[in-house]
């Protein structure tokens, strides 16, 4: 699928965004371990989310929908059945890595597959701590997909700290806690989002979280019973992102965007903007287990920033947008300490440093950042044609790039758009922008 963008002025518009896929993924999870009837409404229907929807229907969860409110029926916790056939993750490395934790501690076998994206993607990270909790998960030599997973007696819980700043991996050992003996403790040096631990508070389990200066302890005790509960999964902070960067970067421009999932461990897009001088403003906040917010977005005049590292577990999945608002902004933009960009559904660094110097941007890559020269809120970006790489994030975000083209922008290889942001297009259109996709 190819998008064609021209240049756009003057965006206005109240919109929607679809919901959290970090949350969807979880709430589906857990809702399929529960007692009985919960219900999702808000959940992402993008094909990431339906793959993991599609696994647990193969295990013998009746998942089904009514008017975009789903129902799940959950056999409880020793209740998932063996599948009868491998089980396909599609292209969510979330999906995949979660369910490897919780598919450790079941009495059946299972074959873990994927696209051929999630197929190159690192899985060593989940696959050695979980067999340190004595399970029994086989990948390739070169620790990728497919993982086999072998029944075994029973898992032990382990003391372990992160090597690298990953909700996945955490939350995969989270999920493989609730099945172990005695208390598994995960440390993170650095938090990363914490949306694991926020539903299984809702849902009354056994998790005690323990901080300590800048990093923390979650403590995971194994569980006996999980009850239903209704939830409610906010507009996705990721997929909004996309346009708090169409209205900073387009003249003239003014949007709403609601009901957006405004949790702390998310924004890290949010404070690196406005430390560049972006005007957006949160309004109607609410502050529920997961806080939302109304967001305002004015057209700004960034300036380039040296973006604090700490920031970056907190915007990983924002960092192509960033790097567009950076191409945009007077000055120079430093970014360090990325290297897991390059573990993504591609190597995001070396992508976005295409898509850069397709619209003419001079940058400097290096293995764990780059730098980024911009040219100012007033500059324009050569018109091009921009391989996505079949990445969703960087599909999109070349996509808003090209609103400051002088041309019209051709971005290539699109469909990935479909796993996190199906309705993308009606959306762009909605606030004025000139898209159109074609095969
Ligand atoms: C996610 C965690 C992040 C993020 C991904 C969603 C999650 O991955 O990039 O899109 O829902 O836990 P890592 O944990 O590998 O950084």
């Amino acid at each position: 699928m190819i998008f064609t963008v021209k240049r756009g002025e003057g965006l206005r518009g109240e919109i929607s965004v679809p919901g959290d896929k970090s949350i969807s993924h979880r709430s589906i999870i857990l809702a399929s371990l529960a007692e009985g009837e919960s219900t999702i409404s808000g959940l992402l229907e993008g094909e990431d989310c339906l793959a993991t929807i599609e696994v647990f229907k193969k295990m013998g969860i009746d998942i089904s929908s009514k008017k975009g409110v789903y129902t799940v029926i959950g056999n409880g916790l020793q209740g998932l059945k063996e599948p009868n056939e491998a089980l396909d993750f599609g292209n969510s490395g979330t999906s995949i890595r979660l369910c490897a934790g919780l598919l450790s501690s079941q009495n059946f076998s299972s074959l873990l597959t994927g696209d051929k994206s999630l197929s190159t993607r690192p899985m060593r990270r989940v696959v050695d701590p979980l067999n340190a909790m004595g399970a029994d998960l086989v990948a390739t030599d070169e620790g990728t997909l497919p993982i086999n997973v072998s029944p075994v007696k029973s898992l032990h819980a382990i003391e372990y700290s992160l090597p690298i700043a990953s909700a996945q991996v955490k939350s995969c050992l989270m999920l493989a806690g609730l099945f172990a003996e005695g208390e598994t403790k995960i440390t993170e040096k650095t938090i990363t989002r914490d949306h694991t631990e926020r539903m299984f508070m809702e849902y009354g389990l056994p998790i005690e979280i323990k901080p300590s200066g800048q990093s923390r302890t979650i403590c995971v005790n194994k569980a006996s019973r999980i009850y239903p509960q209704d939830i409610k999964v906010p507009g996705d902070f990721s997929s909004a992102s996309f346009f708090i960067l169409a209205a900073l970067i387009c003249p003239d421009s003014s949007i709403k965007i609601k009901n957006v999932g405004i949790n702390e461990t998310r924004i890290g897009f949010l404070h690196a903007l406005r430390h560049m001088g972006a005007n957006i403003e949160l309004i109607n906040l609410k502050n529920t287990s997961e806080a939302t917010a109304d967001i305002l977005v004015k057209t700004s005049s960034l300036k380039g920033i040296s973006l604090n590292t700490a920031l970056v577990a907190n915007m990983i999945d924002e960092m192509p947008a960033f790097f567009v608002a950076a191409a945009l902004a007077e000055g120079k933009t430093i970014v360090k300490d990325a290297k897991e960009l390059r573990t993504k559904e591609s190597d995001r660094l070396q992508a976005m440093a295409d898509s850069l110097n397709a619209f003419g941007i001079k940058n400097e890559l290096s293995k764990d950042g780059i730098v980024i020269h911009g040219i100012g809120s007033k500059g324009t970006l050569n018109s091009a044609e921009i391989d996505s790489y079949g990445d969703h994030r960087i599909a999109m975000a070349s996509a808003i790039g090209s609103l400051r083209s002088d041309d019209a922008v051709k971005i290539l290889d699109c469909v990935n758009v479909n796993t996190s942001f199906p309705n993308f297009i009606d959306v762009c259109r909605q606030v004025g922008i000139d898209i159109s996709n074609h095969e």
